[in-house]
């Protein structure tokens, strides 16, 4: 038994955001536009703006968000009475804009209330259109949002059904200036999307499909953007599996990667993509005989003839892209072992193939300490 469901319509291609202007979810609408400062300042996201003739612009979202970010979106939006939110940028102005949006329209003044005080939003907010421009976290299709709450040094994804975009315009020539090691981190974001989303105990067979396919070609295509990073062809593959690596995973949900993941940002400040490929392998490599057989047909699927043909795969693609592999190089002294693994303790964790024990954990913090 399963059921599949996106609400989010997706408008797909290079040059798409060329015309956002005349949608008419966008026209005579009083629009805020919620971006990064680094990103806002790009010239083609800056025309891309100017060109959206927006009533505000909230430009301060920070990589890993927080409560207080999402908490001024919603100051803004109700100040200008938005009837349309385009969200530019990574999944952190993503995330801050699907979180604000539904904020918006309640009495509450923060998003704490929600993220992680238990209310549980009952209806939908304002619009969203998202425009990715990283290839990684898949947020402009899904109902999740992924704050940090700095005063409790808390940071956990949020999710309702009422953060579903209306629309994700994907233009893959916006994540051209992507550099190489932000590339390679979104990427393998992406790749543990696919690989999570397959392995959930709610996987399903739509998911499962788009979950080889995204894994498949990021391993075809994230190698020629490290050779050549203009290369517009490869960054379109790479936006498309990012983009169905988050249909892939947005009903099944995450496991054991991104539960591992939260501390490996909260404690070690590893980037999302950075921490969620730190424990890749070793996630892997337990899981796998778990799955009856099901790992073999995705390394398969991807053209490895054995699992471990593809572990190697990825290690190579962490290093070429000047990711860590062990905890000497991601700076993380052994003495934060066990906090990390005590708050790795996440409910994602239900998902995963393999019931999760301190001693798996341990396992996999151990294989990080190779060579040291
Ligand atoms: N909502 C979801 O489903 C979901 C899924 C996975 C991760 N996340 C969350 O998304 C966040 C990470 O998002 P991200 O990995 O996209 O990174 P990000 O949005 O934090 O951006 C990373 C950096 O890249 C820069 N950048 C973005 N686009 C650029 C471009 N085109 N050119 C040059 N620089 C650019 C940004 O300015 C920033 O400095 C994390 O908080 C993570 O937890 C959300
Ligand atoms: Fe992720």
């Amino acid at each position: 038994m399963w059921t599949f469901q996106l609400p989010t319509k997706i408008v797909f291609g290079i040059g798409t955001t060329a015309s956002m202007a005349t949608m008419p979810e966008i026209q005579d609408r009083r629009l805020v536009i919620v971006t990064d400062s680094t990103i806002g300042q790009l010239p083609p996201i800056r025309n891309l703006i100017d060109s959206l003739k927006p009533n505000a612009v909230y430009d301060k979202v920070r990589p890993n968000p927080t409560t207080a970010n999402v908490d001024e979106v919603t100051e803004l939006l109700r100040k200008i009475d938005a009837e349309i939110i385009v969200a530019i940028g990574g999944g952190s102005s993503l995330d801050t804009a699907k979180a604000a949006s539904c904020l918006a329209w309640t009495n509450d003044l923060s998003i704490r209330s929600y993220h992680s005080e238990g209310k549980i939003f009952q209806r939908v907010g304002i619009p969203v259109i998202t425009v990715p421009t990283t290839a990684g976290t898949g947020s402009e299709v899904t109902p999740i949002a992924v704050l940090d709450d700095e005063g409790k040094n808390f940071k956990s994804p949020m999710a309702s059904p009422y953060f579903y975009p209306v629309c994700a315009v994907v233009d893959p020539e916006l994540t051209i200036s992507v550099p190489l090691r932000v590339t390679a981190s979104t990427a393998l974001d992406a790749l543990s999307h696919s690989i999570e989303g397959y392995w959930s105990k709610n996987h399903q067979p739509i998911c499962d499909l788009l979950a080889k396919e995204a894994a498949k070609t990021i391993f075809v295509h994230l190698p020629n953007v490290y050779e050549n990073l203009d290369d517009l062809a490869s960054r379109k593959a790479l936006s498309y599996a990012a983009l169905i690596a988050g249909i892939a995973f947005h009903l099944p949900k995450n496991a054991i990667i991104h539960a591992c993941s939260f501390p490996l940002s909260n404690r070690a400040h590893l980037p999302h993509g950075i921490a969620c490929a730190f424990t890749m392998e070793a996630a892997i490599r337990m899981n796998s005989p778990y799955m009856n057989g099901r790992m073999e047909e995705f390394a398969a699927y991807c053209n490895f003839s054995t699992i471990e043909k593809m572990i190697e795969e990825i290690t190579t693609l962490k290093r070429r892209g000047g990711l860590p592999c062990t905890l000497m190089e991601a700076q993380i002294d052994s003495s934060l072992i066990d906090t990390l693994i005590a708050e790795s303790f996440h409910p994602l964790l239900n998902n995963n193939p393999k019931k999760v024990t301190e001693e798996d954990l341990r396992q996999i913090y151990k294989e990080l300490m190779v060579n040291e």
